[in-house]
């Protein structure tokens, strides 16, 4: 079983296929970190804690024993030790300090549930080990639990305080994850960006102090993603020692790293205490968002696909279809400038294309002609489709196509029936005047009374329509971040659930349109994590369709997330590109996951028409690898003018490989390696009908880079014999 205790030296070892995590009980009382990484590799370990002067100690214990120093499970603010801390609560003394003592474990199979929040599922290999603690001066108790899942490599952690002091406390910092490393030799990995560049890939050397990203934006954010790594100097993508973080979570993060005085390593994953805190009453709990980690020895490419297989098998909602729909989706080609008799043609030179879905976006309902009024009016707009939302849908379906739809549920504009009758249901400050962005204020899901209306509004409007999918997006980040429903007191706790409501949203569309996809958006991909991946089948990875960029984009977002969620369009809004080249190139690109197109299908010529139908097909012929498949990347748009890598299945009988130039470079030649190919078969390329011998594969493709753009390659091997 993959959680064990031994009582003889009061330790509990998690493991995994390959990964193990090693933690013991100091005097009854400390619960220290002891080991986390290559399985085997901690015998003979244990607890070093040499004390340094300054470092505050226990008197029953001396000096064997400093909080200050070596590696905690989860560490307390104000009692010793001065390091980054997950928790600090305000307790009815009114001082901050805690001090937490073992008080008891319990092994279970499964896991805990987490109640409104998004969260692993368990299967059958998965355990969970409860460590509970008390703190009898502030009258808390707090439970730790760590839920291991074997066959990913992962193990997932979660904390809960509760109150029993017999007066209300102040959660001020409750974090979900703390790991402590007795080493700093690390890079730190972490993904910035801004609109249109999302999750650009940063490697740095850790250095003695605080490192952190954050967003206080009250989304997961475009500016920072809450997955960050640390990998050892000379990690490549197939070799060396990660540690591979995330959040199941999408509104404000922390996730924090500090390199002490001794030359180790805090991590510190979860809400952060900027835009937080919570009120907890005498017999209330407190239960966190989940956070995961992985350990690979196979360098970035080993934790990738720790997290791709964990996220594919654990958090994504079931495929809707049978087949993951290639869609045609209206923003680049049409803007707010649709109706009724031009959504039909879309629709039609879809169905003729073989593509599988028309998305209709922004601009059919309410006042929508711009981006200026109409948002909260979740009606059709009768001068646009004049028949109403079910006639038109079933017209687009007579076409033998799917229907997705835009909607933006967590917004309104200031001009709109909304909110004119619903003035108090925006987020704000008391006495204070609400900025605006992208001409629109934030509902506030924090109050069940908006997310209950929203839902009769979308009930009313879509119920008896045949809807497949929802592009649920999120255009704008949260300022004077306060709720007209909640008191005083409450304030901090608005960030939080307004994400609790939206998560309720979320979870009333999957139950109330049973069978439609969601891909979740925010502004492209501004919401790109684990808390909507539970809900959303697919995410838009960016408003960036230009290839050159996107595929930097894509490349970084497939450090943390399985390629089937980074939905990938083949973008030519005013077809004014008619280069076959140019179209394959953009294809190529997009192939990096669920295909899509931004288009003015109807209008373009019969050239772009045939192509797109070939592209169609021939994706057809690939998805199952791109979809599930097992990706590697062999080279990083960051690193140079091009960007490489495969998908191969388990067997390793295919690999459907893309070499792919961003900017036009001297020539320079170029290898593409494929270890996982077999020596001794040969493999039939679908693309260019040659045959390959296995033994080029693994020692590498020639490429010869070109001075011109744009290029790419791609080659698709099925094993012969
Ligand atoms: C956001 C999305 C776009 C589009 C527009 C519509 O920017 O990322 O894809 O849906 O909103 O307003």
């Amino acid at each position: 079983m993959p959680v064990h205790y031994d009582d003889k030296f009061a330790r509990f070892t998690l493991e995994t296929a390959n990964t193990c995590y090693v933690m013991q009980i100091l005097f009854d009382k400390y619960p220290v970190h002891l080991y986390y990484g290559k399985k085997d590799c901690h015998g003979g370990i244990s607890y070093q804690n040499p004390y340094k002067s300054f470092s505050p100690y226990f008197d029953e214990h001396g000096l064997s024993y400093s909080p200050d120093i070596g590696m905690a499970e989860y560490s307390y603010f104000g009692s010793g030790d001065f390091r980054i801390t997950p928790l600090r609560i305000k307790n009815k003394n009114g001082d901050s300090v805690t001090h937490f003592t073992y008080d008891g474990y319990r092994i279970f199979d499964g896991r805990m549930n987490l109640p409104r929040l998004p969260y692993s599922e368990a299967d059958s290999d998965t355990q969970t080990l409860e460590l509970s603690l008390l703190d009898s001066v502030s009258g808390c108790s707090l439970k730790l639990f760590y839920t291991v899942f074997p066959n990913e490599d992962v193990i997932s952690r979660y904390a809960l305080v509760e109150n029993e002091s017999g007066a209300p406390v102040t959660v001020e910092k409750i974090m979900s994850l703390m790991l402590d490393l007795p080493t700093s030799d690390f890079d730190m990995i972490s993904l910035y960006g801004a609109h249109n560049a999302e999750r650009s890939f940063q490697r740095v050397p850790l250095f003695h102090g605080v490192q952190s990203v954050m967003s206080r934006r009250g989304a997961s954010s475009h500016q920072y993603n809450p997955f960050t790594a640390l990998c050892a100097k000379n990690a490549t993508e197939r070799d060396g020692d990660v540690y591979g973080f995330n959040f199941v979570y999408s509104g404000n993060f922390l996730s924090e790293t500090e390199v002490d005085q001794t030359g180790f390593t805090r991590v510190s994953l979860g809400l952060g205490s900027e835009n937080f805190n919570w009120l907890l009453e005498d017999g209330d709990s407190f239960i966190t968002p989940e956070a995961v980690m992985t350990y690979s020895k196979n360098g970035l490419g080993g934790m990738s696909r720790n997290f791709h297989r964990f996220v594919r098998a654990h958090i994504l909602p079931p495929e809707p279809f049978e087949k993951r729909p290639v869609v045609l989706n209206t923003w680049e080609a049409c803007y707010f400038d649709i109706d009724e008799k031009e959504m039909l043609r879309f629709a039609k030179s879809a169905a003729d294309t073989g593509i599988d879905m028309l998305v209709m976006d922004d601009g059919w309902f309410g006042a929508r002609n711009n981006d200026k009024a109409g948002l909260g009016d979740w009606y059709v707009n009768k001068n646009k489709f004049r028949d109403g939302l079910k006639s038109f849908v079933d017209r687009v379906k007579a076409y033998g196509i799917k229907f997705g739809i835009w909607i933006e549920p967590e917004m309104v504009n200031p001009d709109s029936d909304l909110y004119r009758a619903h003035p108090e249901w925006c987020i704000r400050c008391t006495d204070r005047n609400s900025t605006l962005s992208r001409n629109q204020l934030v509902l506030d899901m924090s109050n069940r009374d908006v997310v209950e209306y929203l839902k009769k509004s979308f009930s009313d409007s879509f119920d008896g329509i045949s809807i497949d999918y929802f592009k649920w997006d999120m255009n704008r980040h949260m300022s004077e971040v306060g709720s007209p429903a909640l008191p005083p007191e409450r304030q901090g706790e608005t960030a939080y659930r307004y994400m609790l409501g939206v998560y309720d949203l979320y979870r009333w569309f999957t139950k109330h349109f049973p069978g439609a996809m969601i891909e979740n958006c925010s502004g492209g991909g501004g919401r790109y994590d684990l808390g909507m991946m539970k809900y959303s089948t697919q995410i838009w990875t960016s408003d960036n369709t230009w290839p050159k960029k996107r595929m930097k984009i894509q490349y970084s977002s497939t450090l943390a997330y399985p390629t089937c969620t980074m939905s990938c369009h083949v973008s030519n809004p005013k077809n004014i590109c008619k280069n076959p080249d140019e179209l394959k190139y953009r294809w190529h690109v997009a192939l990096n996951g669920p295909l899509g197109y931004e288009m003015h299908l109807p209008n373009a010529d019969d050239l772009i028409k045939a192509t797109v139908k070939a592209q169609v097909e021939a994706y057809r012929s690939y998805e199952h690898l791109i979809l599930r498949g097992d990706f590697y990347r062999i080279f990083s748009p960051f690193d140079s003018n091009y960007y490489a890598y495969y998908f191969t299945d388990a067997q390793h009988t295919e690999f459907l490989l893309s070499f792919e130039q961003s900017y036009g470079e001297s020539a320079a030649r170029v290898y593409l390696k494929i270890p996982e190919a077999d020596e001794n078969a040969r493999y039939f390329d679908t693309v260019s009908g040659d045959i390959f011998d296995g033994r080029t594969l693994v020692n590498g493709i020639e490429v010869k880079t070109r001075e011109t753009d744009p290029y790419s390659v791609m080659w698709h091997f099925v094993k012969t014999k």
